[in-house]
């Protein structure tokens, strides 16, 4: 029912051309060098591709969280294809020896797939979707959110693709600002929202120090969320095994 993935084997219809990006040095030339600065600021003002729509402050986030996966043949997962921009700037960012994969629930994003880009189609608010999708994926290093912005999209995408993240990778949520607005279903505190979902989750990373087992104890978030950060619109996940915390002492006593 969802196999509409289009993996394309010819270049794309669009002004770039995306066999530039094999060149791990300067995939593009339209595009600045990166060597000083964010690649990804440069990419942006400069895109010789695909229309982007992007909060500004988004690229300094990605940047600090995604630039260790530059040049590693890792798997990039975005919800959210709109144009396609955004999947050509990670292929740029990430380099030749990326796979990356958009997923969104209008099928006329399938044509907007190209060398090293996947596009898959299908609605982030169906679970069964998503299961389907993190099974054909495999395990991926980065997951982008950048759908429907809806709560029960951005939380349904979050425990659905988060087993499939490997140790080390992450997984971002982006324009987490719905959460106050309530087109989206969002509200300030109101039960349900990603922010307060993301909220319970940081008990959750602390839940080895809970005296209260029937209000929360350690389960799967709290042994594979090593660190959560939070910023305007955007929550950042890490994952790693987290062992059981332990406190040692070394040195001298000095009383
Ligand atoms: C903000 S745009 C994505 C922008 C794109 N990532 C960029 O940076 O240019 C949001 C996209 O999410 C898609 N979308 C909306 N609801 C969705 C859903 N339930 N499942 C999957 N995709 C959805 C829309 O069709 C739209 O293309």
């Amino acid at each position: 029912m969802f196999r509409r993935r289009a993996r394309a084997r010819s270049a794309s219809a669009t002004g770039a051309d995306p066999d530039a990006s094999t060149s791990a040095e300067n995939p593009d030339p339209a595009v600045p060098s990166d060597e000083a600065g964010n690649p990804l600021e440069a990419y942006f003002t400069a895109n010789p591709g695909r229309l982007i729509q992007k909060w500004v402050h988004y690229l300094d986030i990605y940047h600090r969280h995604l630039a260790g996966y530059r040049g590693r043949p890792v798997t990039v997962v975005e919800f959210g294809v709109s144009h396609g921009g955004s999947l050509q700037m990670w292929k740029h960012y990430f380099g030749p020896a990326a796979r990356i994969v958009g997923v969104d629930i209008k099928p006329r994003c399938a044509a907007l797939a190209e060398p090293q880009i996947e596009v898959m189609i299908g609605d982030q608010g169906d679970r069964t979707f998503l299961r389907y999708l993190a099974e054909e994926i495999g395990p991926c290093e980065v997951v982008i959110d950048d759908g429907g912005h809806t709560m029960a999209q951005q939380i349904a995408t979050f425990e659905e693709l988060w087993p499939g993240v490997v140790d080390g990778g992450v997984f971002l949520t982006e324009d987490t600002h719905t959460s106050y607005r309530p087109k989206w279903g969002g509200g300030y505190r109101r039960p349900g929202t990603f922010m307060e979902y993301a909220k319970s989750l940081i008990d959750q990373q602390n839940a080895w120090h809970s005296t209260e087992p029937e209000a929360f104890s350690v389960d799967d978030y709290t042994r594979t969320i090593r660190g959560m950060h939070f910023y305007d619109s955007v929550v950042v996940f890490d994952k790693a095994p987290v062992p059981r915390p332990h406190a040692v002492k070394t040195g001298t006593p000095s009383f």
